[in-house]
């Protein structure tokens, strides 16, 4: 495995893999790798002759009262585990070679999907990352890129933009990687308190029991008012708790697939998850 911290020195390694046509899968991340990260890249290894990493915390798509700064960076940690599961390449580049030092003109805005949801909270946050994933696309120039369902909204947005502009990608989406007791993992569960830390699996409870109760024939409405009181009982502060379709229309009634979408703040830290939940008609 090696690290390559800038664009030419990854570009001279693929060079090889490209003239042999070997396939290169390409999964992004912003380091401090768990399970769920992993997943992905034991997903590229299974598809791919040549598994890229990108590892880069992307400043663009943090809002200004958000954790860019405090964000976790252990690339020492991040490579030993990389190296376990046998990726070919770290990508690891510095913000400058990233960005440069010209201004950037050029923006990436996906409408509709992106307007609710973490998106009513995150102005901007879906630009700054269909940007990043755009440059990390091109710089890498993969046939497979690989994303987590965890974060069901930005796979569907990238899968958006990948459609619309014509990119010659394979997005492939990963099954959400949980803790033994739901928690869906996350670099961000690193702020938990002990004390909220236990009480954080509460989130994927509430899925599986809507889940339940949806396909025992209780009403929409009152399934969705119920994870809410349940999570503000428990101390959470909601941002969102909505179901949607699998490409993210609103919906009233449980009459298909739908998906469940939980963000909430419990102290100072927001917990994102979601469940898919069969139709069976
Ligand atoms: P990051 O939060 O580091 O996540 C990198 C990838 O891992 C994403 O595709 C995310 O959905 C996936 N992932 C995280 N936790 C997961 C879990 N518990 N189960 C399955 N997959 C999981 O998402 C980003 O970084 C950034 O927005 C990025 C796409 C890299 C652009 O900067």
């Amino acid at each position: 495995m090696k690290i390559e911290s800038t664009i030419q020195g990854l570009s001279e390694s693929l060079k090889t893999a490209r003239t042999n046509q070997k396939i290169i899968g390409l999964v992004p991340t912003m380091g401090n790798l768990h399970q769920g990260h992993l997943n992905l890249v034991r997903e590229a290894r299974k598809k791919c002759d040549i598994v890229v990493v990108s590892i880069f915390v992307n400043p663009i798509q943090f809002g200004p009262n958000e954790d860019y700064d405090s964000y976790p960076r252990t690339l020492e940690q991040d490579s030993k585990l990389l190296e376990e599961v046998g990726c070919d390449y770290i990508f690891a580049p510095t913000v400058e070679q990233m960005y440069g030092n010209q201004p950037r003109l050029t923006n990436i805005s996906v409408s509709g999907i992106t307007a609710d949801l973490c998106g009513l909270q995150r102005p901007g946050h879906f630009d700054g990352v269909a940007v990043v994933v755009t440059k990390l696309f091109n710089i890498v120039r993969p046939e497979i890129a690989f994303f987590g369902e965890k974060d069901f909204q930005q796979l569907a947005v990238i899968r958006q933009f990948v459609r619309d502009l014509n990119m010659p990608i394979e997005i492939t989406g990963v099954p959400i990687a949980r803790a033994e007791d739901g928690l869906a993992l996350s670099s961000r569960n690193g702020y938990l308190s002990e004390e909220h830390r236990k009480t954080a699996p509460i989130i994927h409870q509430c899925l599986k029991i809507a889940e339940q109760d949806l396909q025992q024939g209780k009403k929409l409405a009152d399934v969705l008012a119920n994870i809410a009181s349940t999570l503000t009982q428990a101390g959470f502060v909601i941002d969102y708790v909505e179901a949607r379709t699998p490409e993210l229309q609103k919906i009233e009634e449980f009459n298909q697939n739908i998906v469940l979408f939980i963000a909430a703040k419990i102290g100072t830290t927001r917990l994102i998850d979601n469940l898919q939940v069969q139709h069976n008609a």
